[in-house]
C-alpha cells in the first residue's frame, strides 16, 4: 500500500481544528480524515479507523468507519478486491481496526451524502466482540466507560469543553491575566471541612484542594491579575446531576477589584464563551439539542437578585422558606426554571458563606458574594466574592466560623503586608458544559467521572 501517504497530508487539518482554530493539530500527520472527505469527492483517499457498523448485501459489503473526526460508509465490492480482502472485510467486529484506500463518491443513499468505494482493504487489528451494543443500562455504560469514551457523544462534549477552556484562557490572557499554578496538596480546608478529602502526607494529614483561591490570593500581590485552572476535590456524599468529587475550576483573582468589577468580568466572560461556542461548534451544539441561537442571545447585564429577594420570590412560588434558610439545589432550580438568561444571586447570609468573604456594608448580616445561576433550571455555575482584606475582620470571621487562625497562618499573613481590596470567582467547567449542551448529568462533561460510588475505571 504505497499510496498510504496522501500527497496533501501536510495540508490536512487535525481533528480539533474545526473548533480549536486552524493549524493547531497540523502536526498530527493523519493521512485523510473523515471530516475532510466532503472536499475530496472523486479523489482517492487513505482512511484508517474503527469499524462502527457493518452490513452485507450479496456482493457488496458496507463497513461504516469511524476515525474520531467523523463517520463514513465504505463500500467493498467483491469484484474490486482480492479474495483475501473480501474475506477480511466480512469477518470483522465492531471496533476492529482497518485501513483502506478508496475513492470518494457522492451517493444520496449513503448517510452523509457520500461514500468511499474501496479498492484496497486491510485489517490492522481484529480484537474481540465489543461489549457495548444498544439499550444498555447507565450503570453498565459507566462500568465500561473506558470503552464508552469512544462514543461520538462523549467526544463531542469533550471538544466543547476543550474549546471552552481555550476561549476562557484566551479571554483572560488578552486582558492581561497571568495563569498560575496552585497546589493540590494543602494543609487546611478552604471551602468547609465537611467536603474535604484527607490524605496521608508522610505521616501528616493533608487535604486535597477544594479550590486554588487562597493561593491565588497570595499571588495577586506579586501580579495583580491571575487565574488558576485546576482540579478541585470535594467529598460530596450525594449523587446528584451536578456534583462530582473531582471537577475542574477556572479561578480568576484580581487585586483592586471590588465586587461590582468582579461581576462585570464574569458577565463579559460568559457572554464571550457562549457566543464563541455558538460560532465554533454549531453542529455539535445542535446534536445535543441546543440551538446555537440560544447561546448567541446571552446578553449582559444579568439580573442581580439579592438573597432577600430570592427568599421572597421562592415564598411567592409557594415554598415554605424564610430569611436565614439555605438556597440549595431545589431552590436554585425554581429560581431559574423559566429563565433563558443567567442571573446573579447576591448577598447571602454570612453564616452560610465562606470565611474569606467580605461583609456587605449595606447589610452586615450578609456578604459581598455572588453566585451565577445558569438558566433552564441548571443553577450555580460560578461562585465568587469580594474578599476580606482587613486583618482584624478576617480573624473575627474565622472565629465566628470556629476556624483556628493558626491553621491558616500563611493566609492571615497576607493581611499584614501590602493587603489590597480584591475579588475573584471560580467557575466549574463541567457545570458550564452541562448547561450549554443540555446534559442530564454532569457526568457526561468529564470522561472518567468520580462520585461517591465510582472510582473505576
Ligand atoms: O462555589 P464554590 O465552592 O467556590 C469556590 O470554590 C471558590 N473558592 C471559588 C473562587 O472564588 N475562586 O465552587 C466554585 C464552582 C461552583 O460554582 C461550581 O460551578 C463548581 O465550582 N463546583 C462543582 N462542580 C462539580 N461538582 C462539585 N461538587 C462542585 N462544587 C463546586
Ligand atoms: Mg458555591
Amino acid at each position: 500500500m504505497e499510496e498510504k501517504t496522501h500527497k496533501d497530508s501536510k495540508k490536512t487539518l487535525g481533528p480539533l481544528d474545526e473548533i480549536m482554530g486552524k493549524g493547531l493539530m497540523e502536526k498530527a500527520k493523519y493521512v485523510t480524515q473523515i471530516s475532510q472527505l466532503a472536499s475530496k469527492v472523486n479523489e482517492k483517499v487513505f482512511l484508517r479507523g474503527w469499524v462502527y457498523r457493518q452490513r452485507r448485501t450479496g456482493n457488496l459489503s458496507f463497513v461504516v468507519l469511524r476515525d474520531g473526526t467523523g463517520i463514513v460508509q465504505c463500500a467493498i465490492n467483491k469484484e474490486n478486491v482480492s479474495e483475501k480482502e473480501w474475506k477480511t472485510a466480512n469477518d470483522l467486529y465492531i471496533e476492529s481496526v482497518v485501513e483502506l484506500i478508496g475513492t470518494v463518491v457522492e451517493d444520496e443513499r449513503a448517510p452523509g451524502g457520500f461514500e468511499v468505494r474501496v479498492s484496497e482493504f486491510n485489517l490492522d487489528f481484529k480484537g474481540e466482540s465489543f461489549p457495548i451494543g444498544k439499550d444498555l443500562s447507565t450503570e453498565f455504560l459507566l462500568d465500561v466507560r473506558h470503552l464508552w469514551v469512544r462514543s461520538q457523544r462523549i467526544i463531542d462534549a469533550l471538544k466543547v469543553k476543550a474549546a471552552l477552556i481555550d476561549i476562557c484562557k484566551t479571554f483572560l490572557n488578552e486582558r492581561g491575566f497571568l495563569e498560575v499554578q496552585t497546589p493540590l496538596f494543602t494543609s487546611s480546608a478552604a471551602e468547609g471541612g465537611s467536603t474535604v478529602f484527607s490524605v496521608d502526607y508522610f505521616g501528616r494529614k493533608a487535604y486535597l484542594a477544594q479550590t486554588g483561591q487562597l493561593y491565588s490570593e497570595a499571588l495577586i500581590s506579586g501580579y495583580p491579575l491571575v487565574y488558576n485552572f485546576t482540579p478541585s476535590f470535594r467529598a460530596e456524599p450525594s449523587r446528584t446531576p451536578r456534583h462530582l468529587t473531582e471537577f475542574w475550576q477556572i479561578e480568576p483573582e484580581m487585586a483592586f477589584y471590588n465586587q461590582e468589577m468582579n461581576m462585570k468580568l464574569q458577565e463579559d466572560l460568559i457572554v464571550n464563551y457562549t457566543h464563541e461556542l455558538a460560532k465554533r461548534a454549531p453542529d455539535i451544539l445542535k446534536r445535543f439539542g441546543r440551538d446555537p441561537k440560544d447561546m448567541l442571545a446571552i446578553d449582559a447585564p444579568f439580573e442581580r437578585m439579592t438573597y432577600g429577594k430570592a427568599i421572597e420570590a421562592l415564598a411567592g412560588k409557594g415554598l415554605e422558606i424564610k430569611w436565614g434558610d439555605g438556597i440549595g439545589l431545589d431552590e436554585e432550580k425554581l429560581l431559574v426554571a423559566d429563565r433563558t438568561q443567567p442571573m446573579f444571586l447576591i448577598n447571602q447570609p454570612k453564616e452560610m458563606r465562606a470565611f474569606y468573604m467580605k461583609l456587605n456594608p449595606d447589610d452586615p448580616r450578609t456578604v459581598l458574594d455572588a453566585d451565577v445561576l445558569a438558566p433552564e433550571g441548571i443553577g450555580e455555575i460560578i461562585g465568587g466574592s469580594e474578599r476580606i482584606s482587613d486583618y482584624n475582620d478576617l480573624i473575627q470571621r474565622m472565629k465566628e466560623q470556629n476556624l483556628k487562625p493558626e491553621d491558616y497562618s500563611w493566609y492571615i499573613d497576607l493581611r499584614k503586608y501590602g493587603s489590597v481590596p480584591h475579588s475573584g470567582f471560580g467557575m466549574g467547567l463541567e457545570r458550564v458544559v452541562r448547561w450549554i449542551l443540555k446534559l442530564d448529568t454532569i457526568r457526561d462533561a468529564i470522561p472518567f467521572p468520580r462520585n461517591i460510588t465510582r472510582l473505576e475505571p
